[in-house]
């Protein structure tokens, strides 16, 4: 028996790898869940397991176009997230960022759900300040091979106020930092993945630049958390807030700490920085912490052990 009250939420880019835990976690607090992926990176691997439960659907749709189902809250988060994706058809990706939260917003004003924009750490650019605070506008190239991604969920931000504005949608932006976990690509090009691919491959683990840059690293469950405490917040709660980890590591102590937990013999090699990586990334989570209660619960070496399994199985 399907429960006739529960709340109905939409989750975009849900058969992705972050979007597929958000949607798992909103089964278990007993919602209705719609998941609306293209499958442009987004797997029926990730969400096969849900296919039998009668509070999930879903629907191949892309958020280019609009949409027209009844919901209660959006959690938005179709979009390609990692540069070997994004950049694959960049134009595509500044569409689906911008006529995505167009569609989506437009959804949310006609039904008067709540509306929660997955947004990125990447609105900084390459920062001049550190670590970063939501009040920082950031530091952009907005004609660079990064810039679909980063201009897309900048616009697609300006786009989400407008709508509170003009509109009075509720709306809520978590400025998500790298995170990573099972079900993420294993090729995506993203630090962590790679790393772990390659060392599980016994490949040479490439670093680019001297590794001495640094990020911080948020376990998957950690993001889904602060997501879910953002959109149960009050109405006048917007963000933007920052969703990540503090915790930093150079991307050479990184690969360290892969090889030891893998047991791997890789070698590291360095090669040049990609155009505009940012040197430094590092997420101020001051209003997380007081306005969600928020901070993440994983440390690095926990969060790594949690996901080698996975990458693990794919290698065989
Ligand atoms: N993972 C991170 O470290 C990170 C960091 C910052 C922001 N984010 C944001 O979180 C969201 C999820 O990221 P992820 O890591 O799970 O990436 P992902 O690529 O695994 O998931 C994105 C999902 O969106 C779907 N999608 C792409 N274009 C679409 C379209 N036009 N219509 C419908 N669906 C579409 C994909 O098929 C995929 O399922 C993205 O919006 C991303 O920008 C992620």
């Amino acid at each position: 028996m399907t429960n006739p009250y529960a709340k109905r939420i939409m989750v975009t880019g849900g058969a992705g790898f972050v979007g597929s835990f958000l949607c798992e976690r909103l089964l278990e607090s007993g919602a209705d869940v719609l998941c609306v992926d293209n499958f442009f990176t987004g797997t029926r691997s990730n969400i096969v397991h849900l296919m039998g439960n009668p509070q999930f659907e879903l629907l191949r749709h892309d958020v280019t176009f609009p949409l027209y189902v009844e919901v209660d809250e959006i959690y938005n988060l179709a979009c390609p997230a990692s540069p070997v994706h994004y950049q694959f058809d960049p134009v595509q990706t500044t569409k689906t960022s911008v006529h995505g939260a167009i569609n989506v917003l437009g959804l949310a004003k006609r039904t008067r759900a709540k509306i929660l924009q997955a947004s990125t750490s990447e609105v900084y650019g390459d920062p001049a300040v550190h670590p970063q605070t939501e009040d920082y506008w950031g530091n952009v190239n907005t004609i660079g091979p990064r810039s679909c991604y980063d201009e897309g969920k900048r616009c697609a931000e300006t786009l989400f106020f407008d709508y509170y504005r003009q509109h009075k949608v509720k709306i809520k932006i978590a400025r998500i930092f790298n995170t990573y976990g099972p079900r993420m690509h294993p090729d995506d090009g993203r630090v962590v993945s790679n790393f772990i691919m390659q060392a599980l491959r016994g490949e040479a683990i490439t670093i680019y630049g001297d590794g001495q840059q640094t990020r911080s690293f948020c376990y998957v469950s950690d993001l889904i958390d602060g997501l879910i405490r953002l959109m149960a917040t009050p109405d006048e709660v917007t963000g933007p807030i920052n969703i990540g980890n503090p915790g930093e590591f150079t991307i050479k102590e990184l690969a360290e700490t892969i090889l030891e937990l893998t047991g791997s013999k890789s070698e590291l090699i360095f090669k040049p920085l990609p155009q505009d990586d940012p040197k430094q990334r590092q997420p101020d989570i001051t209003r997380a912490q007081q306005i969600l209660g928020w901070e993440p619960t994983i440390k690095l070496r926990e969060g790594l052990t949690k996901s080698i399994p996975y990458f693990k199985s794919l290698v065989g």
